[in-house]
């Protein structure tokens, strides 16, 4: 029988791991292998990426959303939920804090909006932050499916990475999520578009969903590759009680730890199999353990994405319940993180957009 042991002799002798390896080790549950299985994936960064940390100031700049995701918090059927879009100088003063704090890049996210006058205003909006940063700012776009033009309008505005989730590469437990009008393949066709056109590609998808198997799991991580993703967006699912899928786990406090190991090993196992990739270690790990985000790094990530939103409009950008961060301003945000990088001895590349390594090798091959 396959060991822990025998997966790690034989990727230290240069073989990549097999589907089978990758629910071997995404199973297992003992501290010590765990523990082990994150200082391998650690090494397999410092040694592909080195251990700087790259901040990604995210606004997230409006909740109104078409979409109905039965596990969102911001879904469009969740009447109680006040809507905002943020104001133009709002934004642009977002950004212009992210350039003068030296935050390398930003990231523009909101709930999913294809209407004529939102497109404008993100064009807009991209244009003035090209112009006021000189073009020094990088900006990640997370606005959901839009159409090509759409897309190819953005890109030419000033964006040139594109997040977006394919939450699950199981079309079948995709569809469970979703309302029947959400396509899987229109997903997919998305992020076909966003890669012809020459976006730094990312995507991602929850971990620990009612219904999702480890095979899943492992089949996500092989989808990561196929597509040939640039920056991998992952992070635990976790209840918001305003939403349809909530009566699926209702003790979620029992299985937070489950949730929080289970994220962890993803991201071992996806830094492991792709190496180069930039991977996010994402805010909803902190709402599963105060420091959830240094693990995430301590197990192969290298990208965090301090939320720079104005305080007075981040109670309405709830996608799950406990999202932290409520009331720190970006500034208290700045000088925690700071200190949390700095206590697991790595330094933040200020200043650097921190492109991800993955892209611009492939762009020099
Ligand atoms: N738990 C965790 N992540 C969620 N997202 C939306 N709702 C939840 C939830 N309940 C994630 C989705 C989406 C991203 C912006 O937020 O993966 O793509
Ligand atoms: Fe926001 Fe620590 S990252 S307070």
């Amino acid at each position: 029988m396959r060991t822990f042991a025998n997966i790690l002799d034989d990727l230290s002798s240069g073989s990549n791991l097999s589907s089978d390896d990758m629910k071997f080790l995404l199973s297992i549950t003992n501290k010590s292998e765990m523990q082990e299985l994150f200082d391998y994936a650690y090494g397999i960064k410092s040694s592909n990426i080195g251990k700087t940390v790259y901040f990604r100031g995210i606004i997230e700049l409006s909740n109104v959303c078409e979409k109905d995701c039965y596990y969102c918090g911001i879904r469009n059927g969740n009447k109680a939920q006040e809507r905002y879009l943020m104001t133009e100088e709002e934004i642009l003063n977002a950004a212009e804090w992210a350039l003068k704090n030296k935050y390398g890049s930003i990231v523009l996210q909101a709930g999913e909006n294809t209407s004529g006058h939102f497109i404008d205003f993100i064009e807009m909006i991209l244009k003035k932050i090209k112009k006021f940063s000189d073009g020094r700012l990088g900006v990640t776009l997370s606005l959901g499916e839009q159409n090509k033009d759409t897309y190819r309008r953005w890109m030419h505005a000033g964006a040139h990475r594109y997040l977006l989730r394919i939450e699950t590469s199981n079309e079948k437990l995709y569809r469970k999520l979703h309302p029947e009008n959400h396509l899987y393949s229109a997903r997919l066709k998305c992020l076909d578009y966003l890669k012809k056109l020459g976006f730094q590609l990312g995507t991602g998808v929850m971990i620990g969903l009612p219904y999702q198997t480890i095979d899943d799991l492992a089949n996500d991580i092989i989808f990561f590759r196929k597509i040939d993703a640039d920056m991998i967006g992952m992070g635990p699912y976790i209840v918001h009680k305003e939403t349809p899928l909530a009566d699926s786990f209702p003790n979620f406090d029992k299985i937070k730890e489950y949730q929080l190991n289970l994220s962890l090993k993803m991201i071992a196992v996806t830094r492991i199999y792709l190496k180069d990739v930039n991977i996010a270690s994402t805010t909803a790990l902190q709402s599963l353990n105060p420091t959830g985000r240094e693990m995430g790094l301590l197990a192969g990530a290298n990208i965090i994405m301090p939320n720079i939103t104005d305080t007075k409009y981040r109670s309405s950008y709830q996608l799950y319940d406990d999202k932290p961060c409520l009331d720190e301003n970006s500034s208290l945000c700045k000088s925690c993180l700071e200190r949390r990088i700095s206590s697991i001895g790595e330094t933040i590349g200020y200043d650097e957009r921190g492109d991800s390594k993955h892209f611009t090798r492939k762009k020099h091959r």
